[in-house]
């Protein structure tokens, strides 16, 4: 039935492993993924889970590398041994990480998902599991965005950037639908949910305050050392060089091309200047001055 509630819905954008968000439904799957729809929807939650929530491209496997080691006493030897999808699995591409379901984790589970509040599983907002949500800066975002896109196989996007840009901050090119929405919507959660919100940009400033800051959210106790430990094991040139959270596998699976970078691209504020036109530029603020800013969401861009 819902497979054929689909036919009236107008989805743009390229085929295969695109999620789309149809306007006013919970209908957000397409292709083969649209067999999830169930299994989304009606998952059992716990208050005790630990969910990481991002738009794509804004810090998630940052945030997970961390938010793992603090939940697991800074165990970094696991962290080096064991790939990171495995240890937090991802929750709508249960056939990427070949992880074990997540129904069958034990508790307390970490969950990883790109997924938009309105079709999160229903039971979340009952059960209140504690929720991470990273931002990042929309024009970082968006630099970020396309070049992991150019390196998905199933997109095979030609595209410039300059039209991609485009297409990203109008919310079609990707899945996941708006950046816009999926900020503003978790943003103004902030009250009201056991939700914590991030920035990408103060992981960069400050990554033992912003340790400090999810140990203290998740009820954790940890050392000084071990604050120091997971610093150092989550810079970007160490998470990099490390096969078990750079996300490598994606291209040992055929998820991403050879040639085309690497995952782990430059993790840096502020890239942005190497490719947006003042016309851009522009566009990009007055559309922050239209949804994000009067809500009181800001970035830091430099
Ligand atoms: P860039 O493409 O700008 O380098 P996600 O995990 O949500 O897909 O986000 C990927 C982005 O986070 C990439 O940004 C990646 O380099 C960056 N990133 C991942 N780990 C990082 C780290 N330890 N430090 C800084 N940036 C990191």
């Amino acid at each position: 039935n819902k497979i054929a509630g689909l036919k009236s819905v107008k989805i743009e954008g390229p085929p295969a492993l695109t999620l789309y968000q149809a306007p006013g439904t919970r209908i957000y799957c397409r292709g083969a993924q649209i067999l999830m729809q169930d299994a989304i929807d009606n998952l059992e939650v716990y208050p005790e889970d630990v969910w990481v929530i991002t738009y794509p491209k804004c810090g998630t496997t940052w945030t997970q590398e961390i938010v793992w080691l603090v939940c697991n006493n800074a165990d970094t030897e696991t962290a080096n041994a064991v790939e990171l999808d495995t240890r937090f699995p991802f929750f709508e591409y249960p056939f990427i990480n070949r992880r074990p379901t997540i129904r069958k984790m034990p508790s307390p589970r970490l969950i990883k998902t790109h997924l938009a509040l309105p079709v999160l599983p229903y039971q979340i907002v009952e059960k209140k599991p504690k929720i991470i949500y990273t931002m990042r800066n929309p024009k970082d975002t968006c630099v970020s965005m396309y070049h992991f896109i150019k390196m998905l196989t199933p997109f095979n996007y030609k595209g410039n950037f300059e039209e991609f840009a485009k297409e990203f901050f109008m919310g079609v090119t990707v899945g996941h639908g708006s950046f816009w929405d999926h900020h503003r919507d978790y943003w103004r959660l902030k009250d009201e949910m056991n939700i914590l919100i991030l920035k990408y940009e103060d992981l960069i400033t400050d990554l033992a305050k912003e340790v400090k800051k999810i140990a203290a959210f998740l009820d954790k106790e940890l050392t000084e050392e071990q604050v120091q430990t997971i610093v150092e094991h989550c810079t970007f040139k160490t998470m990099k060089n490390n096969s078990a959270s750079n996300q490598s596998h994606m291209q040992n699976i055929g998820f991403t091309r050879a040639g085309m970078g690497d995952f782990m691209r430059k993790g840096k504020i502020g890239d942005w200047k190497n490719y947006f036109t003042p016309e851009l530029n522009n566009m990009v603020d007055q559309l922050n001055k239209k949804y994000l800013e009067p809500e009181g969401l800001t970035f830091d861009y430099e």
